[in-house]
């Protein structure tokens, strides 16, 4: 796997990153510890997590699995939501569930609907992001971070000086290599527009439609990281678009490619966003090692031809260009 410097940070990460939102929800610990070696096997070497995902529990795992290579991987964690804990009847319910959910996949959205009353909650002062960034640093069991994001922040408002100066000093004292917000295209790049001290990077989720915005010229070389190449929580919305229209059948009658069901998108979706963004690092989740392998042969042994993902791309942004602003996190 390419790993790709990110502009001027002494840092080189894999062109895929390992999302790890769904560790301890959907997928239970044993599960994720087997998906992540898969992933570092292949030559995926970047690793995305939260302070909120699994519950507060997921950079735990993550901790548990970089423990013995910290220096062979980077790690991005997030800061401001403030996970919301489960009940000990909820941790013990999970697995069962998820078992459940594995026999009858329609129970899947119930059990999504259901762990959204347990939404965390948004702090972005001080106090809060350095008992968080001391959370990350003793469940991910290292001293320093690579990227420290501000999670899902929506107004410049909410960021004041004094957390950027917090920031700065993680940065100074070797605590955090760099530091950035993750959020909306739109909030990310707006906010980032109004801030007296520029992130080192931006990431947001991978737009569908037409990519640029009056910001993101302003941002220029700032590192992107983009999440989600397959649509992330817009997945059905963007699927059954994608699915029902004729352009995607023509492109594919065109260029003699094969699309006998869904699960066939998921190639030239991941290869398009590779193409589109040759410079930046793309975070997926996967979890079943079919899709680690499929992904991961995605970048280094692509199977279509760059004038075939240039019209697919042409066709993903007919079809959704309207689907970009949507995209909240
Ligand atoms: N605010 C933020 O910064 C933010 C927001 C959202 C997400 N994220 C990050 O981005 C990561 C990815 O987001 P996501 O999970 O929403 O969206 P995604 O990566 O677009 O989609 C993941 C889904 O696609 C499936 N999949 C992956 N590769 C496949 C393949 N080759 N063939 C068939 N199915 C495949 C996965 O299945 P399996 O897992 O079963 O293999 C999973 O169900 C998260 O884990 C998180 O780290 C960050």
């Amino acid at each position: 796997m390419k790993r790709v410097s990110l502009g001027p940070l002494p840092i080189k990460v894999s062109r895929i990153g390992f999302g790890c939102a769904p560790v301890l929800g959907r997928v239970g610990k044993g599960d994720s510890l087997y998906a992540m070696g898969q992933a570092f096997d292949r030559g995926v070497t970047h690793f995305d997590v939260a302070r909120s995902y699994g519950y507060g529990e997921a950079e735990g795992v993550l901790g548990n699995f970089v423990s013995d290579k910290r220096d062979k991987v980077t790690i991005t964690t997030k800061f401001g939501l403030v996970p919301a804990r489960s009940s000990k009847i909820v941790n013990f319910a999970k697995p069962v569930v998820r078992r459940l959910i594995q026999t009858i996949p329609a129970l899947a959205s119930k059990a999504r609907r259901h762990s959204l009353k347990f939404s965390p909650t948004r702090s972005y002062d001080v106090p809060g992001a350095r008992e968080s960034v001391e959370k990350s640093l003793r469940s991910l069991k290292t001293d320093y971070l690579d990227f420290i994001l501000i999670h899902d922040c929506e107004n410049a408002t909410e960021i004041g000086d004094e957390l950027l100066l917090f920031l700065e000093k993680l940065k100074v004292e070797g605590t955090v290599a760099a530091w950035g917000l993750a959020s909306t295209y739109d909030s990310a790049g707006a906010i980032s527009a109004l801030l007296p001290r520029k992130p080192d990077i931006i990431q947001f989720g991978r737009l569908f439609g037409n990519e640029m915005n009056s910001w993101d010229q302003e941002l220029g070389e700032t590192p992107r990281f983009l999440h989600s190449p397959f649509g992330g929580r817009n997945m059905s919305e963007v699927w059954c678009r994608l699915w029902k229209d004729k352009r995607l059948q023509h492109w594919a009658k065109t260029n003699d490619i094969e699309i006998e069901n869904k699960s066939s998108l998921y190639r030239p979706l991941l290869e398009s966003a590779l193409y589109e963004a040759p410079h930046q690092i793309l975070i997926a989740s996967m979890f079943q090692e079919a899709h680690i392998d499929e992904n991961t042969q995605a970048s280094s042994n692509p199977k279509f031809e760059s004038a075939q993902l240039k019209s697919f791309i042409a066709v993903l942004r007919e079809i959704l260009g309207d689907v970009h602003p949507k995209f909240v996190e």
